[in-house]
């Protein structure tokens, strides 16, 4: 008698977790960009579904949902580059989501083959030059930063940095680790200085003099074109500034995504898969694409008008999955010809 009433007492208590549950989504999101609100309101409005959020660095959102085990409330993790999300998988924080919607819309090399992550953005990771310094035939390829010609005249970030990481495993994908390693041994000694700051750092040094080519992603170099004000100090410099899409007569310009995955314990996986699907509308797509500068991953979008400036260009349909496996070797071939 005792043991019915726990269970029914046991029962009611669920019930009512999943009647407070079913209209609130909990999103843990590693992006900060003012523009998403569009996206989470229009979400909200639509479905009459709660959001709450809780934004933080990447590898702190990552250790909290571990630290919160099965308690967890968070229903997905939205990060920023596929590294992250490998991690996040390697770490068995998401449950493969099956969606019809998600399948037909992301294209294969873009979302995690069981359906652990779903990639929502594209950004390409570019050359760019100083117009009155560098002839863009000298730096058609990511290889060619890599010539001795360029002795004194290229920036990056820190080799530490998951962008640059993800560009190293896409060469050892590539290339071979061998061939990588040259690589990255070619470009340090290129190094116009150590590296130093995020991507428009890289885009500064152009603007100074102090760079004659940077590596970048191409939503700080748009945003600047909009002369936003997260963009270059002073956005006339963008003038001074050429663009080339690496690699367009091999393997494609290195892209990389921003995306999201449903965790284990997600509270409220309904929602959450409610809202990956949202993400792929036409709708959410544009506010990607013209609130951040960044790629649609949907065919048929259109882009901002600061991406039709950069022009079209061939992207690299690299199964993405290869950035998380060769993340540990990238970081190995980077300490070993000492790129800082
Ligand atoms: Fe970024």
């Amino acid at each position: 008698m005792k043991r019915t009433i726990a269970l029914a007492a046991g029962l009611s208590m669920c019930w009512a977790a999943q009647a407070l549950a079913a209209g609130e989504l909990n999103i843990y999101s590693s992006r900060h960009y003012d523009t998403d609100e569009r996206l989470y309101s229009n979400f909200e409005e639509k479905y009459g579904i709660k959001i709450n959020r809780i934004e933080d660095g990447a590898s702190k959102l990552i250790a909290r949902i571990e630290a919160e085990g099965e308690n967890s409330p968070a229903d997905l993790l939205i990060t920023v580059d596929a590294g992250r999300l490998w991690l996040a998988t390697e770490k068995g924080m998401f449950q493969p989501i099956s969606s019809g919607a998600l399948e037909e819309t992301i294209p294969a090399h873009l979302r995690h083959p069981m359906g652990h992550w779903f990639g929502f953005s594209q950004r390409a990771r570019v050359i760019f030059y100083d117009k009155d310094r560098v002839n863009p035939e000298d730096i058609q390829t990511y290889e060619a930063l890599a010539d001795p010609k360029l002795e004194g005249m290229v920036c990056t970030r820190t080799s530490g940095n998951i962008y640059m990481l993800s560009l190293m495993s896409a060469l050892i994908a590539h290339k071979g680790a061998d061939d990588a390693k040259a690589w990255a041994e070619g470009v340090w000694n290129n190094r116009a200085r150590n590296p130093e700051g995020g991507d428009t750092d890289q885009l500064r040094g152009i603007a100074s003099g102090q760079c004659a080519i940077a590596v970048a992603n191409t939503y700080y170099f748009a945003r600047a074109l909009r002369k936003d004000v997260r963009g270059l100090d002073n956005p006339d410099d963008t003038s001074r500034i050429g663009v080339v899409f690496p690699n367009q007569d091999s393997f494609g310009t290195h892209v990389n995504i921003s995306g999201a995955g449903v965790l284990k314990n997600a509270p409220n996986k309904d929602n959450a898969v409610l809202f990956l699907e949202y993400l792929t509308t036409p709708e959410a797509q544009a506010y990607f694409s013209e609130g951040n500068d960044e790629y649609p991953v949907v065919g048929g979008v259109d882009k901002a008008e600061s991406l039709k400036t950069l022009g079209e260009f061939k992207a690299d349909t690299l199964d993405l999955t290869a950035l998380g496996e060769n993340q540990a070797q990238a970081r190995l071939l980077y300490d070993e010809v000492g790129f800082q």
